[in-house]
């Protein structure tokens, strides 16, 4: 926890980043970011999983490697990035799907028949520079992480909130919810809650489908 106030640091970072930012899609990274939070509040997510895709692409300008980089061919590992810097304010709930969103779209492709050829050619080609869909092994073990739901329900909002014509609510909108969740954390770690934090919300969709896509395309350098 620091002293800092979230909700005005990362209205900045949205404000200015964010509305600069397109890396590669036809909205803004703070379009982008609030398209998919008014997706996971029409899903009726919760509120940290909410804020988890409103919050998920900060990486790209927290971290040590910008987005640009990114684009430019160096992975910047922006959803490490992105929930190491939110875990100030932020506990698990939030920060986990934000950790692992990158990871639910590797895995996607692997599982899901189809997923990889839908996705947005910026999304496919930082696929590449990410790994490619994860290996056998790697989604036995992504599978098992506790918050492989909430990743992938993230990712899917991810994939889906990047419509021009889109009208969502700003990021004012957010503040309390912002704002009542950095108390809540900060009150859980004044009583010494530990990092692992609450059990994930139960999902809402069903799982992703189970089996290797053998069909499933392997882009070319990996
Ligand atoms: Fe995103």
């Amino acid at each position: 926890m620091t002293t800092a106030d979230p909700v005005r640091v990362i209205a900045d970072l949205f404000a200015a980043e964010g509305a600069r930012e397109y890396l590669g899609e036809p909205v803004t990274q703070a379009e982008h970011m609030l398209q998919a939070a008014a997706l996971a509040e029409a899903a009726g997510a919760g509120q940290e999983l909410t804020a988890a895709a409103l919050l998920h692409d900060l990486g790209h300008f927290t971290g040590p490697v910008s987005g640009h980089e990114l684009m430019e061919g160096r992975d910047n590992r922006h959803g490490e990035a992105g929930a190491a810097w939110l875990a100030r304010w932020f506990g698990p709930g939030v920060t986990e799907p934000v950790r692992l969103h990158v990871a639910a779209k590797r895995y996607l492709c692997a599982v899901e028949p189809g997923y990889l050829a839908a996705l947005s050619p910026a999304s496919a080609y930082t696929l590449r520079i990410q790994g490619g869909p994860m290996s056998r092994a790697e989604t036995a073990v992504f599978e098992g992480n506790p918050w492989c739901t909430a990743a992938l329900r993230v990712r899917r909002w991810d994939d889906a909130a990047k419509d021009p014509a889109a009208t969502v609510p700003a990021f004012g909108y957010y503040r309390p919810l912002l704002r009542q969740l950095a108390l809540q954390r900060a009150r859980e770690l004044a009583r010494g809650a530990g990092p692992g934090g609450r059990p994930p919300e139960p999902p809402a969709h069903p799982p992703a489908r189970r089996g290797h896509a053998s069909g499933a395309p392997r882009l070319a350098g990996e």
